[in-house]
């Protein structure tokens, strides 16, 4: 009587069936700790530079003298700041923020003013409070030229009334 053969080879195993619940579960164990290693790996990188706020520079070119005709106002728009040339020729520079709430003001050439949109605010051509809210004069910045005759600006310098740029 013949005996059957357990170690018979049966058909063979298709590589699928050899997934298994801990090969899918080894799996899922490495996806979870790469994915956590690219997200510490990022948050160090985060961590590690520098928490920089970029502002625009306070220094400005603003033009040559000539741009500007004597005993005009004219607003830079991008700068918030007034170039004004006086009728005998010299320069100041005044902030166009109002220094009430902060709105930027307009120059009214009709009226000889500069007027706030918000609250009515209204100063004259040299930055003093003619009517308020505004509880101060619209600050006045450093003038220069540079080695090429244009006009420089810096709004990180606060200076007197008195401070004009002759050319
Ligand atoms: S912000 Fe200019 S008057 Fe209030």
């Amino acid at each position: 009587m013949a005996q059957s053969d357990d170690r018979t080879p049966g058909p063979a195993k298709h590589p699928a069936d050899s997934f298994t619940r801990r090969h899918f579960l080894e799996l899922i164990g490495a996806g979870a700790i790469g994915i956590a290693a690219v997200g510490s790996g990022v948050l160090s990188t985060e961590y590690l530079s520098p928490n920089v706020v970029k502002e625009p520079p306070t220094r400005f070119k603003a033009g040559m003298p000539e741009s500007y005709p004597p005993g005009s106002v004219t607003l830079d728009k991008e700068q918030k700041v007034f170039i004004v040339r006086a009728k005998e020729g010299y320069f100041y520079a005044l902030s166009a923020t109002c220094t009430h709430l902060g709105c930027i003001a307009n120059w009214k050439a009709e009226e000889g003013i500069v007027a706030c949109p918000c609250h009515g605010s209204k100063f004259d051509r040299e930055g003093n409070v003619i009517a308020g809210p505004a509880p101060r004069p619209l600050p006045r910045y450093a003038m220069s030229l540079d080695d090429h005759g244009q006009i420089v600006i810096d709004k990180a310098l606060v200076v007197g009334e008195e401070a004009t740029l002759k050319v």
